[in-house]
């Protein structure tokens, strides 16, 4: 066996999987989010630790199965979060989280000193969530906390840390702080000379699917596990997400619907140019990429409608609205920019609206407007792939945006492409748990793992007349965005 861990925004998933990809135990365990002021999101390392021990001191406990033959364990994790260490290797305060948006002004400071150069060495932009201009407000704002700090490290970089005692980032992850040269492989002396950064922050560069160490004599006995466990680095959760969906090779396209929602699509073409207007970041399958566009609050737009309206139902309940109400939610329009939005956007201060709302208009117009808005979102960075001339005909859909018919075929409506239902979807922690698979030396290479571990069950195509009514919908939808800016 091997363990793949999810350390999420919400929570924190294990999986236990066999050498068919059968996920044959499962625990997850939650930790809050700290919110001190609008804008701010926050989380306590220590949280991460002792939910994910906790988890899988359960996930041994209850599995029935012996703690010798689980071989490895690797890790997914949420991106962008900025950890900081001090000499000791202790924490300095909370992790500043991907969703947190008080950098703006670090972010102008970032293109304002670095111009160009910035998406010629990262090939991307500076964005409110990115780890680089977390890393300068905390230089700016807790001076005496950046002078202590020593080592930088991502969410679940730190949570290895402290299961193996190895310091270490691998390039899925470190391609989203924005001091990794992506084309090259290594942290841009010329970004952090020229932001007065020290690069001895930056921890060493590992592929995901290396071994990094093993379980720490203390950790292992707690958890109930071998000491001799492999432990492999891991990646992004949305490069995990991908390597979950068999996402390895050129064509290859994902659409992810969680708290935020994403279209990734590969890329082995490292010159291949986006100009910042989608993401381009390290696969974790290594010598590989990935081109991706987020829409930040897209299954958080569905949450936050159930949560306001519908507390008392489940989700399952609340989706059956969808047969309820027609294409195009009777002329209901929703954006999800809830709390801002990246692509195509790249807005912190837009906010969401309903547009369009009639005295007609049922709970089930609202859901299914809801749904549509969110998926216009992502159809917003598939346009922009296919105006690069990017072909996109067949899209990989997981996530909680996965879990419903009704929604898939709205997906290849709005997509104008296949869409692809998985069987057993386990998200980021299959990649994690595929990359400990191939690091065990289960396989050859991660496509052979991905083909005994990755089924599809269901395809959804297009409905020609839906396509159709979908492509005038979102025009009026695009228009949202620039007659909305001034008032939000
Ligand atoms: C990606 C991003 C989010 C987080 C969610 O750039 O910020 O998708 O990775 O965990």
């Amino acid at each position: 066996y091997v363990i793949g861990i999810d350390l999420g925004t919400s929570a924190v998933k294990v999986l236990l999987v066999n050498q068919e990809g059968t996920v044959c135990f499962e625990v997850s365990k939650e930790y809050p989010l700290i919110q001190l002021q609008s804008g701010f999101s926050e989380q306590d390392p220590e949280e991460w630790v002792k939910q994910t021990i906790s988890a899988l001191k359960d996930l041994v406990n209850r599995a029935g199965v012996s703690a010798e033959d689980i071989e490895g364990i690797s890790y997914s994790g949420q991106m962008h979060g900025l950890v900081l260490l001090d000499a000791r290797n202790q924490v300095l305060r909370n992790a500043i989280l991907w969703n947190d948006t008080r950098t703006t002004k670090q972010c102008k400071q970032i293109t304002d000193t670095l111009g160009e150069k910035l998406i010629t060495i990262t090939k991307n932009i500076p964005l409110e969530g990115f780890t680089l201009p977390k890393l300068l407000w905390v230089k700016e704002n807790e001076p005496d906390l950046f002078g202590k700090a020593v080592t930088l490290l991502l969410p679940k970089d730190y949570l290895r840390f402290r299961m193996t005692g190895s310091l270490a980032m691998d390039y899925s992850d470190a391609a989203g702080t924005l001091l990794l040269d992506v084309s090259s492989g290594a942290w841009s002396t010329e970004i952090c000379e020229m932001l007065d950064i020290p690069i001895t922050l930056c921890p060493p560069l590992v592929d995901s699917f290396d071994m990094v160490g093993t379980l720490l004599p203390g950790v292992a006995r707690e958890i109930g596990l071998s000491g001799s466990t492999k432990v492999f680095a891991g990646g992004a959760d949305n490069a995990c997400g991908a390597i979950g969906a068999g996402i390895l090779s050129d064509g290859d396209t994902m659409c992810s619907i969680g708290t935020s929602g994403v279209v990734l699509s590969y890329e082995d073409n490292k010159n291949r140019e986006f100009h910042g207007k989608v993401h381009f970041f390290n696969h974790a399958k290594g010598s590989a990429y990935y081109t991706m566009g987020v829409t930040l609050a897209a299954g958080f737009s569905l949450s936050w409608f159930k949560s306001t309206f519908a507390n008392e139902e489940s989700y399952e309940n609340l989706l059956s609205d969808l047969g309820k109400s027609p294409v195009g939610a009777r002329g209901l329009i929703f954006t999800p920019y809830l709390v801002g939005e990246r692509t195509p956007h790249a807005d912190a201060m837009i906010r969401g609206s309903f547009v369009g709302i009639d005295a007609n208009h049922q709970r089930a117009d609202f859901t299914r407007a809801v749904i549509e808005g969110i998926t216009f979102s992502l159809q917003e960075s598939i346009e922009i792939f296919r105006r690069e001339r990017k072909e996109i005909h067949r899209i990989i859909s997981i996530g909680g945006g996965a879990k419903s018919d009704d929604w898939l075929q709205i997906q290849a409506d709005i997509f104008n492409a296949t869409v692809l239902k998985l069987e057993n979807e386990q998200g980021p922690g299959m990649g994690a748990a595929m990359l400990a698979a191939y690091g065990c030396g289960w396989f050859d290479s991660l496509e052979a793992c991905a083909q005994e571990f990755t089924r599809v069950i269901k395809e959804f195509q297009p409905n020609k007349e839906n396509v159709g009514q979908y492509e005038e919908l979102y025009s009026v939808y695009k228009e949202i965005y620039p007659a909305t800016q001034s008032v939000s």
